[in-house]
């Protein structure tokens, strides 16, 4: 093949990879993505003129043209991977493929756009995996599994956490549409049979800005509050608190965030001032919930408020507060950090407990603990 014939492909790729990206921040309808469409179509057209097919197969982590393999870029690594979560292993372009079985494919490589029950085959566009034997071929076609596992909830939504405060911190708005979202999958997993909060379970290591701490205070939080049979806005506006409790933290110095060992005291001073940070950031951004305001300022504040920022004796901390502070202490303790080990779920339960009745806030200590034990016997 040909070096311009090689990037064009690569160039289509690119095109489909971005497109999917962008259905995920948005949707599938949203300009953005019929203008790469339109682009990568346009590609596409290009290409095929010279063959009526062409098979593309997906081996480890190539993808093989024609039984060339194309140069790897990270957008082909996306999107085999994408592709391969789904099951497909071979694709087979015949002819002028269209707007609409493109916007298919883009589909099937979006991370947050339900997929439809299996790839649907159409006149220029098939599906399959290299095992003809479990080829898709129209009706009656093997289905192809399309079951996400609990962790690629959560993966997924710490990314989409990441894009959207990523962006905020370089001085976009904040997407509260995108944050909705991403609550609004976690309630639709915790609807779900396949409990995703066995997902929080397993040790975990400290990321640099840890969005992963971020969603799985958001999603434990929600499970407890569901529990307590909080349901509605409230619910949901609890969710986007849980979220964002930590935004404050976008604003410290990189080098602190990052920093291998223990603060010293100078940085530990400047962490301390992570909730009010928070705060004030949220209270400026249009459509962010008053409650997320409470929570980011009050999160670090303890039941006997002895922890920071320091208020009036007879301050009152909402419910929320409580939840996500329970919660936050709960994932930072789970949490290896490099001057400390990750902690068992039993050990962390102790902690927890100790704690109840002087640092957090007794009955929702309690009916949280209740929470995870259930949790854990029901652990494989
Ligand atoms: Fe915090
Ligand atoms: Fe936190």
């Amino acid at each position: 093949m040909s070096q311009n014939r090689s990037a064009t492909w690569q160039n289509f790729f690119r095109l489909l990879v971005t497109a999917a990206a962008n259905a995920d921040l948005y949707n599938l309808q949203h300009p953005q993505v019929s203008h790469l469409v339109e682009k990568a179509l346009k590609l596409i057209q290009s290409l095929m003129d010279a063959d009526t097919r062409i098979d593309i197969m997906l081996i480890d982590q190539n993808i093989i043209l024609d039984k060339n393999p194309l140069p790897e870029t990270l957008h082909t690594i996306r999107f085999v991977d994408a592709l391969k979560h789904r099951g497909i292993e071979h694709l087979s372009l015949r002819g002028e493929i269209n707007q609409a079985e493109l916007l298919q494919l883009i589909l099937l490589l979006a991370k947050r756009q339900q997929p439809p029950q299996s790839p649907q085959n159409s006149t220029n566009l098939r599906f399959g995996s290299i095992d003809m034997s479990r080829t898709v071929q129209g009706e009656g076609a093997t289905r192809i599994s399309q079951t996400s596992t609990e962790s690629d909830l959560l993966h997924c939504e710490r990314d989409r956490l990441a894009e959207i405060c990523t962006g905020a911190s370089k001085n976009r708005s904040l997407s509260v549409t995108g944050l909705k979202e991403i609550v609004i999958h976690f309630l639709q997993a915790l609807d779900q049979e396949l409990d995703p909060l066995l997902a929080i379970f397993p040790l975990h290591q400290q990321d640099q800005y840890s969005f992963t701490h971020s969603t799985n205070v958001c999603l434990l939080t929600l499970a407890h509050a569901r529990r307590l049979g909080l349901k509605g806005p409230l619910l949901h506006d609890i969710g986007i608190a849980a979220l964002l409790h930590d935004i404050g933290k976008l604003f410290l110095p990189v080098d602190i965030i990052n920093k291998p060992g223990k603060p010293n005291d100078e940085e530990w001073q400047m962490i301390r001032l992570h909730p009010v940070r928070g705060a004030e950031y949220l209270i400026g951004t249009t459509g962010v919930p008053q409650l997320a305001v409470v929570t980011a300022y009050e999160h670090h504040m303890k039941y006997d408020l002895t922890g920071y920022p320091t208020v009036r004796k007879n301050w009152q901390q909402h419910l929320c507060s409580h939840m996500t502070t329970i919660a936050d202490i709960f994932d930072a303790l789970r949490t290896k950090r490099s001057y400390r080990e990750a902690m068992d779920a039993s050990k962390v339960r102790n902690m927890l407990s100790d704690l109840a009745g002087q640092e957090l806030h007794p009955e929702l200590c309690s009916s949280f603990l209740q929470m995870i034990d259930e949790v854990a016997t029901s652990l494989p």
